[in-house]
């Protein structure tokens, strides 16, 4: 554990002024007078995550040369929203842990975790109305509604297990990668310099860091799914195989459903369905081979770095250009 945060923390050694200050701009925005609240937010303020999104403003503003007086607080901005997402995200998956503590909805309830949760929103978007253009605020507004509009699709999506690889990107894209997206593009687009305090849309070396931070989100979220499959609780820190549980068909078990034989077919379907099955990923695993999903879903993983870093071409070498460049492997090779 304490080697995963060792490595995290190397990884982000040219910005760790800068999240040192973005951690306590998010904390004070954690702080409320009712004691209930307080107890709330102290207990999810308390582990950090590895604050990839938070860091990705900042890589991206330091190695585009774009760095502003604001980028921190978008930083912070964009990191609540991320955890605002894991509350209410626990509450749809029945998870019962996070960041190796308990889950909001496991020490709390469900109808806490949802508040907690419409709190965090709110002071994430509280804060954004302070920077002095607009830009943030669109732009997270937009992400927020594609990112809730891809959990919907999800859980309407459930024990679908003719669902097209397409439609499992669509979704994977609107509920993970596009705050990746919105983190990068955030990062090349909040200006000092320019009077509206915005780069605009159509610059060129903001639409290659937003599809960076989209290529890089999407590949997050497959392996994240490979993880929820196969990932060691212990290790990665939240609850694995709630996929399976929720009827999440996932890459690695839509690429062996599409060529298995029907009676293969058969025996996914009831492993995910039938009643009294208890730790059915755990089922799934020892009954069926899902090594070449889970190659295949790496493997598309990978491409998907490939084209990330590709992206990396516009920006001159400096180490937070390097740094981005390791993300991509960190990415891919993270088993927290
Ligand atoms: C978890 O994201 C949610 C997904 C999109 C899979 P992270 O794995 O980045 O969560 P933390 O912030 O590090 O806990
Ligand atoms: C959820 O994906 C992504 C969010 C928008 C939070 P997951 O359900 O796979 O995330 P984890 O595995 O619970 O972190
Ligand atoms: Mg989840
Ligand atoms: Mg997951």
């Amino acid at each position: 554990m304490s080697e995963i945060r060792s490595r995290i923390k190397e990884l982000l050694a040219p910005i760790a002024g800068d999240m040192e200050v973005m951690n306590r701009v998010l904390q004070a925005q954690l702080v409320d007078e009712s004691p209930a609240v307080q107890d709330m937010t102290s207990h999810v303020g308390r582990f950090s995550g590895k604050q990839l999104r938070a860091a990705l403003v900042l890589l991206v503003a330091e190695a585009s040369g774009r760095r502003s007086s604001e980028h921190v607080q978008v930083a912070a901005i964009v990191e609540m929203i991320h955890l605002a997402t894991l509350v209410h995200d626990d509450v749809l998956d029945g998870a019962e842990v996070r960041r190796r503590v308990a889950c909001v909805n496991e020490r709390w309830d469900n109808q806490t975790a949802i508040l907690l949760g419409d709190f965090l929103y709110s002071r994430a978007f509280g804060l954004s109305t302070q920077l002095k253009s607009r830009l943030t605020s669109q732009l997270l507004a937009a992400t927020t509604s594609r990112l809730c509009a891809g959990e919907i699709e999800q859980s309407t999506q459930r024990y679908d297990f003719e669902l097209t690889q397409e439609r499992y990107e669509f979704i994977c894209a609107a509920k993970t990668a596009s705050l990746y997206g919105a983190a990068c593009e955030l990062g090349a687009r909040v200006s000092d310099q320019d009077g509206s305090g915005s780069f605009a849309k159509d610059d060129e070396l903001a639409r290659s860091m937003a599809s960076f931070g989209e290529e890089l989100g999407l590949a997050f979220q497959i392996i994240d799914d490979c993880l929820d499959l196969v990932g060691d609780a212990e290790i990665v820190g939240k609850s694995v195989g709630t996929d399976v549980e929720d009827g999440k068909v996932t890459l690695p078990v839509l690429h062996i459903y599409a060529s298995a034989s029907e009676q293969t077919r058969t025996q996914i379907r009831d492993i995910y369905t039938q009643d009294g099955i208890q730790k059915r990923a755990h089922h799934l695993r020892e009954s069926i081979d899902l090594a070449p999903g889970l190659e295949y879903a790496r493997a598309r993983a990978e491409e998907l770095v490939d084209r990330a870093m590709e992206r990396l071409d516009v920006l001159p070498d400096s180490p937070a250009r390097r740094t981005l460049k390791s993300i991509g492997d960190f990415v891919l090779g993270r088993n927290w």
